[in-house]
């Protein structure tokens, strides 16, 4: 089981290094960096190769770790109980498996590893990686009501990403492999070009790629645009037939460049291009 880039998904080789170490140790894989750098992606895409189900976590603010074990429903029992129903008898009946129970029983029922992502666990609570240390790390837990044990026989490959809102505790982290996904730089980000918008015009994305990379340079830019806008962009000027030439034209409208919206994310941050633009003509 190795993983490689995909027909859909460029990684790049300390990427795979880090998924295949993890793959190895059977260590949950933690990955950090700029929003649209592939992250959730990767997870989707290693399934995908490994040809294994992907089963995703996707966690807010509210979510707490025991909804990824199970949960109890109380509510149904107590209306199946109000209606006689026979299966109020059974407590099995009510209790509603999570993405982790479903992840460690997966390998032996279809005999292969799932991959089971975690993701944006820094959008939860602080307590809810130290919730989880035992789980991921035995990989089995207990079901109080019934008194089962669920153990997975066959550990899934674990994706945990992160956009570093919280920090995680050193215990958590002792038990991941770490990786940071670094910004694609510009050959790399032709090749993720390439993968998404093949008959692309060589051109415009040579232009593309510099005016990109040159906004990301500017000097007190709030929020730099990632791969994910720089591909809506490319799609827009290619559904517009926008001319490479006219990217780096300074005298449009304001100064902006074409389809700006789907780089530049606030104000502040249009009115500084806008500025700079105007400096850069007189
Ligand atoms: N290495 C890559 N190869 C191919 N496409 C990529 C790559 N990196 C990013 N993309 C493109 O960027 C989009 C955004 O990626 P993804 O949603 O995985 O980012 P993310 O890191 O999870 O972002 P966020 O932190 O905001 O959730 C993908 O749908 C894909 O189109
Ligand atoms: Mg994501």
């Amino acid at each position: 089981m190795l993983f490689n880039s995909t027909d859909n998904y460029i990684a790049s080789n300390s990427l795979k290094q880090a998924v295949n170490a993890a793959i190895l140790l059977e260590k949950p894989l933690l990955i950090k960096g700029e929003p649209g750098t592939g992250k959730t992606m990767l997870a989707e895409e290693l399934a995908n190769s490994l040809d294994t189900t992907l089963i995703q976590w996707h966690i807010k603010s509210t979510t707490k770790a025991q909804q990824g074990l199970y949960e109890y429903d109380a509510v149904s029992r107590l209306r199946d109980s109000q209606l006689g129903d026979e299966r109020v008898h059974d407590i099995s009946n009510y209790i509603v498996k999570g993405k982790l129970w479903q992840a460690f029983t997966y390998g032996e029922q279809h005999n292969k590893r799932p991959v089971l992502l975690i993701d944006e666990i820094d959008k939860a609570d602080i307590e809810f990686p130290n919730d989880l240390l035992l789980e991921l790390d035995k990989m089995e837990f207990h079901v109080y009501e019934t008194g089962e044990r669920v153990v997975a026989k066959q550990r899934p490959i674990v994706i945990i990403t992160s956009n570093n809102e919280k920090e995680l505790p050193d215990a958590f982290l002792r038990r991941c492999f770490f990786h940071y996904i670094d910004f694609p730089s510009s050959e790399e980000m032709a090749q993720i070009i390439d993968v998404h918008h093949p008959h692309i015009k060589q051109d415009l994305v040579r232009q593309a790629l510099e005016v990109f990379f040159n906004l990301r340079e500017v000097n007190g830019i709030k929020k730099k645009p990632s791969t994910s806008e720089l591909l809506d962009w490319l799609k827009l000027l290619m559904a517009e037939d926008i001319d490479a030439k006219t990217l780096h034209d300074k005298s449009q409208k304001g100064g902006l460049m074409p389809m700006f919206g789907a780089l530049l994310k606030n104000e502040q941050d249009i009115s500084l291009i806008e500025k700079l633009a105007f400096m850069s003509r007189r």
